[in-house]
């Protein structure tokens, strides 16, 4: 903290050690026709304070100006935690700034909460979680961007100066972007990263800007709908918390400290699922599903999980949603008899829902169209021709949660995939109050996170999935209450591979939800075998989601031997350190998962191959590294597998797994 108190500064940020030695961060230059604090490394700033280099907070009084200065109030640290308190007396608003270790990992948490102890209510026009200064000299920024059936997609760029922003208005993470961003210098691509992740559904920010001093400012916050809120004299506000990460290894070693972070926080996938949706879509009935259920148990799938489709009026996606009774059509024998069918199969009940949303043809449209966001005088708009239920009302949020009580206490059901599949439109409550005092997503976005809180404690025995149309609910505060999250809705074997690929940059294995299917390629369509598909779903949760009725004897043997194969690694997979080598653009890309007596590499053939077979040419070699030169990997020393390679054949399968136990 300077001398003044007027804000606290960033000394360093890195390993152990390097607070010994001048700070990185130090500004020791002038900051001409600029305040001091425009050029500091300030840790939370407020618009006035810092007027022209960018402010993590604005804020004012209603009526008066936005901005607002502050002292330094008081700190209290703990082992692993630390608040600092900074005070306006002129507007009253009293700002705490949290920090907090995560133990075991290179993980930091930050949020801030803001309160108004004046008697005038406070606009909060913008309000981020934490800024972060990052030392580097050019940065070079990581982001995950794309769209539907194409999330992830990892992407870079050196930004020299100016402002670099990415974010969503959608009400969820979004497929757009990602909530996460990662920083280096340009210089050391393989270095010091550093990198930021929100725990947030809902609307969302992330900023950097090149500062005075040249070094890159990251400022990650929440965006709230009505672009403004309105806190009342005496309320508070907490911010959602972001994660901020270290390695010294590059974007590989900030990927294992995300890895080693959310197996913290998430119990991953358990059970090998099938699920129905890419057989069946819409056309489910009780005889049709036990087909498949029939064929997934002997294939060696634990669970089963029933998709889209099942409740009165689901015929397609223009009916139903509200409505979540199961459609005595399609189980003509009753649901719970179609439910205890599967479970005397060897197989858990897994069932799909949708509980934000609202077909306009159901019977709950017709009973409170007020629950649904709306604007007087304005027309809806559909999406997938259905409409978004208010869940910030409290009797939205209790019918949401008396219905997944009911269908979880009814039917033994141990697995529940959560969807959503519309952004919100015309989002508004008429009647409500002022729309810049109700804070929609905000208060959408805290009951979602109240009800999958009250499912974790009420059921604990049941695993959730987190979708939303595709990989649109992927960031932490979601993956901290599911089992498993949805990254996309693309399952074809090369499209998913990159998929996969800028996820694992951010996610871990045990959270990443990914099926074999049949599906061709929606971006590159070269065909794959079906041993490809599977070692590419054992990178993450196994689950199968093709037509298996149609899969030949042979088919089904193979597929049975790589469900074997998944079920004696997963554990080992789900907790082993995961280095990627190369890229899916490259013709070999592999994953080595590393523990300490065995290591496993899933490897694919993306395409072309030089020479062979045609013509001399040597085997393709998968380089590992972080083994022991002197030690055994199955038949080769660990100084081959990482300066020779690991080689692989290409000539008679496009993907393989290689296990080799260390002696
Ligand atoms: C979108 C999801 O991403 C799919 O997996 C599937 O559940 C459909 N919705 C069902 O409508």
């Amino acid at each position: 903290m300077p001398e003044h108190q007027r804000w606290a500064e960033l000394r360093s940020w890195g390993p152990a050690g390097i607070e010994d030695g001048p700070s990185p961060l130090a500004n020791v230059g002038r900051t001409p026709y600029m305040t001091e604090a425009d050029g500091a490394p300030v840790e939370y700033a407020p618009f006035g304070l810092r007027p022209f280099s960018g402010a993590d907070l604005v804020a004012g009084p209603v009526g008066a100006a936005r901005e607002s200065w502050w002292t330094f109030d008081s700190a209290s640290a703990k082992e692993s935690s630390l608040r600092l308190t900074f005070a306006d007396p002129l507007s009253g608003l009293r700002t705490d700034l949290y920090y907090e270790v995560v133990p075991g990992t290179d993980v930091l948490l930050r949020w801030t909460e803001l309160t108004n102890t004046g008697d005038t209510a406070i606009r909060l026009e913008r309000f981020d979680s934490a800024g972060f200064c990052v030392p580097v000299d050019t940065a070079r920024l990581s982001f995950l961007s794309g769209q539907w059936a194409q999330e992830f997609q990892l992407q870079q760029l050196v930004l020299p100066a100016g402002r670099f922003e990415i974010g969503s208005q959608q009400g969820v993470a979004g497929q757009g972007y990602s909530p996460w961003l990662a920083v280096q210098d340009d210089s050391a691509p393989d270095g010091p990263t550093w990198g930021f992740s929100l725990a947030w559904p809902g609307s969302w920010r992330i900023d950097a800007d090149i500062e005075l001093s040249g070094s890159c400012r990251v400022r990650v916050g929440r965006q709230p709908h009505e672009s403004a809120v309105l806190l009342e004299p005496g309320a508070s506000l907490e911010t959602p918390q972001v994660a901020a990460a270290y390695s010294v290894d590059g974007l590989g070693g900030l990927a294992r400290a995300w890895h080693s972070y959310e197996r913290q926080i998430s119990r991953g996938g358990r059970r090998v699922l099938y699920n129905s949706w890419e057989a069946t879509e819409f056309a489910v009935d009780a005889a049709g599903q036990l087909e498949l259920a029939k064929v997934a148990a002997d294939l060696g799938a634990e669970l089963f999980v029933v998709d889209d489709g099942w409740f009165v009026g689901r015929h397609d996606d223009t009916g139903g949603l509200g409505d979540w009774t199961p459609d005595p059509a399609k189980f003509p024998q009753g649901f719970g008899s179609f439910v205890e069918d599967v479970r005397a199969l060897g197989l858990e009940f897994g069932l799909w829902v949708e509980p934000e949303s609202i077909s306009p043809k159901s019977r709950l449209y017709a009973e409170h169209p007020d629950w649904v966001y709306h604007l007087d005088g304005r027309e809806p708009t559909l999406i997938r021709n259905q409409l978004l239920l208010d869940l910030g009302r409290e009797d939205v949020f209790g019918f949401v949660l008396s219905t997944l009580d009911g269908l979880l206490t009814e039917y033994p059901i141990r697995y529940l995939k959560w969807d959503m599949n519309r952004p919100p439109t015309e989002r508004g409550r008429p009647g409500g109050g002022a729309p810049e005092s109700l804070d929609l997503d905000g208060a959408h976005a805290r009951n979602y996170l109240r009800v999958l809180d009250h499912l974790r404690t009420a059921h604990p025995d049941v695993a959730i999935e987190g979708c939303a149309g595709g990989g649109a609910r992927v960031e932490l505060a979601t993956i901290a209450r599911t089992d498993v999250v949805w990254p996309s809705d693309n399952t074809a074997p090369l499209d998913r591979l990159s998929i996969q690929y800028g996820f694992l940059h951010a996610h871990a294995p045990h959270v990443m939800s990914s099926w074999v299917t049949d599906a061709p390629g929606m971006f590159d369509p070269r065909p794959r075998s079906l041993r490809f598909r599977f070692v590419l779903a054992m990178a993450g949760a196994l689950g199968i989601g093709a037509d298996i009725r149609s899969w030949t004897g042979e088919q089904r043997a193979e597929a049975a031997q790589y469900v074997a194969q998944y079920k004696e690694l997963r554990e080992f997979l789900h907790s082993a350190s995961v280095t990627m080598i190369g890229t899916p653009a490259d013709p070999t890309f592999a994953l080595q998962y590393t523990g300490p007596d065995q290591v496993v590499v899933l490897a694919w053939n993306t395409g072309p191959l030089d020479g062979t077979p045609a013509l001399s040419a040597r085997r393709p070699r998968i380089r590992l590294s972080g083994l022991d030169p002197s030690a055994r990997y199955g038949a080769y020393s660990g100084a081959h597998l990482m300066s020779a390679g690991l080689p692989v054949d290409w000539e008679s399968v496009d993907a393989d797994v290689i296990v080799l136990e260390r002696s």
